[in-house]
């Protein structure tokens, strides 16, 4: 064996670890991945095949050895599955269905062992794990990194599949059940979310297993019509199987017995032929069905079977994902534009000669970012490979780099795209910060992003201006009445009284609702002015260490990130806002026009109440979001920190508490259920 094709093997392993723990990252963390589940699955084979060709460069952390992404700092509680919760290996193509089928008859030891499969939709959704003690629905866990998951049971409990009771006739109830399957968003519910999102100015998910992960991992302002839309359907029972259940079959059944949604499409298959044939009859209705899928999951009937084969690292040995080929087109690249989104950020698309993929006409795709461009190398006039991911928005899969070069003797020139550097809409220079692979136009009066400002300003947590909805704002943002932040407050009532649906009356009103929310609080304000990851509790943060406003922009990027609970790029956003003389002029402007605040107290708290001085710990499931537990602590004048300590006044703890319950215990630290701590209120 070469050295050289050593060396090369070794560097093309690190390039693909890399690569591939980026999109586990954007897939698994952020609900947002770049390339489709094809690509990924290219990279992940690639890195596999050279693995098992170099086996010294196998590392025990390598991205085939494990599932998903790690999982820490996403805002929810971790705790370990009961078991792990593997993934799949996967068949592309008939081939490989077959090569899975002879494996398991080599594993076996018998030349035709007839093998009885179940063929089930592969759903494409978020994987979970379902507990129940004593038949109570107890604990819900999204798949995480396969050995722990998020502790997601709120924003599981309002799902109407998901009994909150199993429906077992005999007593007693196993007392420890674990379930898993898919949580999925059905189709239609997924293009009016889609719908929706457009309108308020969201970025629509790409596909609908996105828009499930998304939902299950809402933690503010949680959208319980997002929750109740989404399905549960089971697939495994994990523990507290009977005895009498031996096969795949009868644990669906029984699944489906206790309450839960079982695929329908469900099918007994006697061989491997059976097995094909089941799988390209579901491709052919797959249009048809309510929910997105994207293959079949063939498994070993018998679970006697299934114990003899066991696993490898990351999967069974006894089941197969078998993917649908995805659908890909030929088009080509006719420019590529910049868009500025409602939050600034600069999309480039590209404008495609139009085709038909999958039922659709398909003539803009996203390239997300100048990362995603490089990296693909995409330039007008490219030929390039269409595909549209999880079947809805059309993704670029690769340049077909063979046309460019001979075309390029044709004299065309295929310059590299780089995004402006200056916003198409405004003129302002754009930023793109270290840490982010998003390139923005900074500037607050960019009538791409006003409109969405203005609504941020207006709503409840900043300055909460009554009267002042969507329908107006978009007014006077089109009749040029406001074209920054602060006309709003220069605002006369003759000129709203001109306005569409304006009476004299409501225009008064909506006098009256400005001035009074020009009388403000330094943390509203810094919410207001809609900074980059400036929320409630930053602006808190920020307000509490400055006290006031000029302080805070005389302030250096280190100096901000020197704070408790602020990072590098909120830092860094804070400091690049305030340093812009353009919003200082703007800020100086809400000033002249009576926009205040108080400074506050040299040793002011948060806000002065009840529970000022003491600080809190939140554990366990509680009723609602944590997020909602945390406000009210906090408005009363309470610290909610992470860790228990001595320091610790208050452990509220809901069910299922697990360390931080036993810690306080030891330390002595008060523990209060939810209504102890309503009576503390
Ligand atoms: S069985 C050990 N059955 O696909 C058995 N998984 O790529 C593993 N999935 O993690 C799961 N439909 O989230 C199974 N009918 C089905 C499935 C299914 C979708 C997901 C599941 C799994 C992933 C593996």
């Amino acid at each position: 064996m070469a050295d050289s094709d050593r060396e090369q093997a070794k560097e093309r392993v690190e390039v693909l670890t890399r690569d591939i723990s980026h999109h586990n990252a954007l897939y698994y963390r952020e609900d947002q991945p770049e390339i489709t589940d094809a690509e990924y699955d290219r990279l992940l084979r690639e890195l596999r095949d050279l693995e098992v060709e170099y086996p010294e460069l196998l590392r025990p952390d390598s991205p085939t050895q494990k599932v998903g992404a790690s999982i820490a700092g996403t805002g929810f509680e971790t705790a370990p599955h009961r078991s792990p919760m593997l993934s799949l290996d996967n068949a592309m193509d008939e081939g490989e269905m077959r090569a899975f089928n002879q494996r398991l008859g080599r594993l076996l030891d018998s030349e035709n062992p007839g093998i009885t499969f179940i063929g089930e939709p592969k759903l494409d959704g978020s994987g979970v794990e379902l507990i129940y003690l004593d038949g109570q629905f107890a604990q819900g866990l999204t798949r995480g990194d396969g050995q722990s998951g998020e502790d997601v049971t709120v924003n599981l409990k309002p799902l109407p599949s998901i009994p909150s009771k199993l429906q077992i006739s005999q007593e007693p109830f196993p007392p420890v059940v674990s379930v898993r399957g898919e949580v999925v968003l059905p189709l239609a519910d997924f293009r009016r979310l889609n719908e929706a999102r457009l309108v308020r100015g969201d970025e629509p998910f790409a596909n609908p297993r996105n828009a499930a992960a998304g939902s299950l991992r809402q933690i503010h302002d949680i959208d319980y019509d997002r929750l109740r839309s989404l399905e549960f359907r089971a697939y495994a029972l994990a523990e507290g199987k009977p005895e009498e259940v031996t096969t795949q079959w009868a644990t669906l059944k029984l699944l489906d017995a206790w309450g839960f949604h079982v695929s329908p499409e469900s099918r007994r298959c006697n061989n491997v032929d059976e097995a094909i044939a089941f799988h390209q009859s579901l491709q052919a209705d797959r249009a048809n069905l309510p929910v997105e899928i994207d293959g079949t999951v063939i498994k070993v009937d018998s679970i006697s079977v299934q114990n003899e084969l066991g696993h490898v690292a990351r999967s069974p040995r006894w089941a197969i994902a078998y993917k649908f080929p995805p659908e890909q087109v030929r088009s080509v690249i006719t420019g590529i534009e910049a868009q500025v989104g409602r939050t600034g950020a600069l999309t480039p698309v590209a404008k495609l000669e139009p085709v038909q993929v999958g039922g659709v006409i398909v003539s803009n795709s996203s390239l997300h970012n100048q990362d995603e461009i490089d990296r693909k190398d995409v330039r007008t006039g490219d030929a390039v490979i269409i595909q549209r991911a999880g079947d809805v928005i059309p993704q670029i899969v690769r340049v077909l780099l063979e046309e460019r070069d001979l075309k390029k003797n044709k004299k065309k020139s295929y310059e590299p795209y780089r995004l402006p550097e200056n916003c198409p809409v405004c003129n302002t220079a754009t930023i793109r910060l270290e840490a982010e692979s998003v390139t923005r136009c900074p500037n607050l009066d960019c009538p791409a992003q006003l409109k969405n400002n203005l609504r941020h300003l207006a709503s409840r947590g900043a300055l909460d201006v009554d009267g002042l909805g969507e329908k107006l704002i978009d007014q006077l943002v089109d009749t040029g009445l406001v074209k920054r932040l602060s006309d709003l407050f220069a605002l006369k009532q003759e000129q709203l009284e001109e306005l569409e649906r304006m009476g004299e009356k409501s225009a008064a009103n909506l006098i009256e609702s400005l001035q009074k929310s020009s009388q403000t609080t330094l943390t509203r304000l810094l919410i207001a002015l809609g900074i980059r990851h400036v929320g409630a509790t930053v602006a808190d943060t920020l307000a509490r260490h400055f006290r006031d406003l000029d302080p805070l922009i005389e302030a250096t990027a280190n100096q901000i990130e020197g704070i408790d609970g602020i990072g590098q790029t909120i830092a860094e956003s804070i400091f690049r806002f305030l340093d812009s003389p353009e919003n200082q002029a703007e800020i100086q402007r809400l000033r002249d026009l009576g926009v205040t605040w108080p400074a506050l107290e040299a040793d002011a708290g948060p806000q002065e109440g009840k529970l000022t001085g003491l600080s809190f710990v939140l554990t366990g499931t509680l009723s609602g979001p944590r997020d909602t537990f945390k406000q009210k602590i906090e408005s009363a004048g309470g610290k909610v920190v992470g860790s228990v300590s001595k320091k610790t006044d208050y452990l509220v703890a809901g069910e299922n508490a697990g360390s931080k319950l036993k810690k306080a215990t030891e330390l002595g630290v008060t523990i209060l259920d939810e209504d102890g701590l309503e009576n503390l209120l």
